[in-house]
């Protein structure tokens, strides 16, 4: 519920169990005042600092304001702007006809909307209740909508900026974040999720100190360096217990989001599009739209700031099509042949399966254009006969024969130089004229901010899924762009290049995964590189990381988990030794691992010995149990791989009558310690049947005092099923 107390001029926005407040200060600012707990509608005034501050700048034309009423530096910002005496990091920094930079965004209205606008051109959450809060410059005309939007059923608010050109004159933006927001302390821990192809969402924590912290991607993507995703944990925030504030970017191009400790002894926080090589020229009349940020708070700690960012996702962001239906349960060929595969051994891998429960057949890379290698092919998608005579139809006859399904691979963003689009247009190729572009992966980038580009790739790929009878999809992206600049843009627009190019994924997206709503789509990036809110709302599920270790995943799934559902995450079982660590672990154990996602298989299944087909035939029957709990269910991480020997998590269903502890150890030692797993998210209550002990325990024990899981051996996976009698 949004309301607006006239009296004190206060905006509070209600959520679930949270209220956001802010307020029309003195000097028409619409000042931050609290995001937390949910609290009534008191007059906040008290709230604010008071006190004798330093020498500052006057807020212009309020010579009158005594340092008790403060200047722009101080007052906690929805929105910073520059020039006017407030030095923090500004959400909007915009250069005006004459050259001078100022800007002052004062209120000017507000509008509540029952339903929240999508934000053209780029994916968002859906949501109810929102309201547009108008701030304009007197001067220049110059004015924004801050958008925000409360959900009755997850404790985030969604925000993003409508920048909107009201003068007279062409502005050019040089820097135009989605939102601003402050925190009561500067003592935070500031928690982000780096990491490299097959080392994805590894967790850093670190101190906030006077000054920026800055997390971001130069990339044109959201990246496997840095996720766009920063959270603030109070000092004595746990993974259960104390205040977590979320920051998470719905966007998957080149992105900052900064933390800002000021003097004052709070934290300014803000951005969005990365102001790093942009710019955007708004002419009289034009309108700039933002990327939605979402923020979440918790008060139990960051497994409760998880929680409610996997229910935002999965009620409001996801695709509604597949979110909570029982993912296909795969076997994709990618580590099992490579690019060495004929339709004989295609046909062999999926016969090798049948019986086992696994009802789909991804055909991966190779399948296209001349493409035996990853030298070649890319851009042209047209079979390849000479690899599979009869064309696609022979393989997917087969598989569809064998009452599976059939899912293709692709990599629309990309283009070969030895291909024959590439030697038709090489205009289509992201380059400068006169330098040799960079090769990453042989390969070369698409230039989607040119639409007869786009135009090219959606007529190419939907004539292949017109043409065949396709169920599934994987759409891959294995590089990042280098020489960021396009033949079909303006001198002006260049440096609006990565954000025009993220709208141009947006709009590819639309025209393919939106134009099939009969095909399941996951993403993809070389693994986990553009596994961002974005993403998801296109694709369901994202190949989480090429490093498909059972060990490794422990971490990756981990770290993932932070921000994204388990159902969001794709996690294949594969042979080993494991292509990418060398690394041998039991096969139950990936097994197990896997089922913490959307699971699938990925591996040569024409090694498979009959003793092989039963376990996997069991393990996916397992999958199918608990695969609810996996789309639905509420997660709770027990122990962290990256800080000791074990991996537990819990996921249990929303009415607390069922749940499954998934508990690892990595390395086995003789007369070791006894390790005690509190599991968590149970009802005390309530008394369960926990199916491996034979016995029926209440959630209090389970709880309270722990299991004792009996591991054998390095990499031993141990599962706890619970279901409550009562
Ligand atoms: C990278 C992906 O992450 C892999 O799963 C596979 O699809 C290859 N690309 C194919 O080139």
């Amino acid at each position: 519920m949004i309301t607006f107390e006239a009296k004190t001029r206060t905006f509070f926005l209600d959520g679930k169990g949270v209220t956001y407040a802010f307020f029309i200060n003195h000097a028409d600012f619409a000042e931050h005042l609290y995001f937390g707990k949910t609290i009534g509608h008191d007059d906040l005034s008290f709230t604010r600092a008071s006190g004798s501050r330093s020498t500052i700048a006057k807020v212009p034309g309020h010579d009158d304001f005594s340092e008790e009423d403060g200047s722009y530096v101080q007052f906690p910002a929805e929105l910073s702007f520059f020039g006017t005496g407030d030095y923090r990091e500004p959400t909007l920094h915009l250069e005006n006809q004459s050259g001078d930079r100022l800007t002052e965004l004062l209120y000017a209205g507000y509008d509540l909307l029952p339903e929240k606008p999508p934000i053209p051109g780029m994916p968002s959450m859906t949501g109810g209740e929102t309201l547009v809060l108008h701030l304009k410059d007197k001067v220049t005309g110059f004015a924004a909508d801050l958008y925000y939007t409360v959900y009755d059923d997850a404790d985030v608010i969604a925000r993003h900026i409508v920048y909107k050109n009201e003068g007279a004159e062409t502005v050019t933006l040089r820097r135009a974040y989605s939102f601003a927001m402050g925190l009561p302390q500067n003592d935070y821990q500031v928690l982000s999720l780096y990491g490299a192809w097959a080392r994805e969402r590894r967790i850093d924590k670190i101190p906030m100190h006077h000054g920026v912290i800055s997390i971001d991607s130069k990339r044109t993507t959201s990246s496997a360096e840095l996720n766009p995703f920063m959270a603030l944990l109070s000092p004595d925030a746990t993974e259960e217990f104390g205040e977590v504030y979320g920051v998470s970017l719905v966007y998957s191009s080149s992105f900052v989001l900064k933390a800002e400790g000021t003097i004052d002894g709070v934290t300014h926080l803000t951005g969005g599009i990365n102001d790093f090589d942009f710019a955007w020229p708004l002419a009289a009349g034009e309108t700039l739209a933002t990327p939605e940020v979402v923020l979440a708070y918790s008060a139990e700690g960051l497994g409760g700031m998880s929680r409610a960012y996997h229910d935002a996702y999965r009620e409001h962001l996801i695709n509604p099509r597949y979110v909570k239906t029982p993912r296909p349960l795969l076997i994709n060929n990618w580590e099992g042949t490579y690019f060495n595969f004929t339709n004989e051994k295609l046909m062999a891998i999926v016969d090798a399966v049948v019986g086992t429960g696994i009802d789909t057949f991804v055909l991966d890379d190779g399948w296209f254009g001349k493409r035996d290698d990853d030298s070649s092919g890319l851009g042209d998608w047209i079979v390849n006969e000479k690899k599979l005579p009869g064309g696609l139809k022979t393989i997917i006859d087969h598989v569809h024969s064998k009452g599976m399904n059939f899912g293709l691979w692709f990599e629309p963003e990309m283009i070969n130089e030895d291909s024959d689009i590439c030697r038709a247009h090489p205009e289509y190729v992201i380059r400068v004229d006169n330098r040799h572009p960079c090769y990453s992966r042989h390969q070369w980038m698409m230039d989607l901010t040119n639409p007869e580009v786009r135009d090219y790739i959606v007529t190419a790929v939907n004539k292949v899924l017109a043409e065949n009878q396709i169920e599934y999809v994987k759409w891959d992206y294995n590089r990042n762009v280098t020489e960021s600049f396009s033949k079909a843009l303006s001198r002006e627009e260049q440096l609006g290049f990565a954000h025009r190019y993220a709208l141009g994924v947006y709009d590819l997206c639309e025209r393919i995964v939106e134009a099939n709503p009969g095909i399941f789509f996951e993403g993809c990036a070389g693994g986990g590189a553009r596994f961002d809110p974005a993403m998801i709302h296109y694709f369901s599920q994202i190949w989480t990381s090429d490093d498909s270790d059972a060990e490794e995943r422990t971490h990756i799934q981990y770290g993932t988990s932070i921000v994204y559902p388990l159902s969001t995450m794709s996690c294949h079982v594969s042979i080993c030794p494991n292509h990418q660590t060398g690394r041998t672990t039991p096969f139950a154990t990936r097994a197990t691992i896997a089922h913490l996602g959307a699971t699938g298989y990925e591996l040569d299944t024409t090694t498979f010995t009959e003793e092989d087909k039963e376990a996997v035939k069991a393990q996916v029957a397992d999958y199918h149990k608990m695969e609810k709990l996996v789309l639905e269910g509420d997660l709770y991480r027990i122990d962290n791989p990256m800080e000791s020997n074990f991996f537990s998590e819990a996921i249990v269903s929303k009415d607390k009558t069922e749940a499954i502890l998934v508990t690892y150890r990595r390395m086995a030692s003789v007369n070791n310690q006894i390790k005690r797993v509190r599991m968590a998210g149970l009802d005390p209550e309530k008394r369960y049947e926990v199916a491996e002990l034979g016995q029926t325990v209440s959630g209090a024990a389970l709880m309270q005092i722990g299991l004792v899981p009996n591991w054998s051996g390095d990499f031993a996976a141990v599962e706890y099923h619970f279901k409550a009698i009562d």
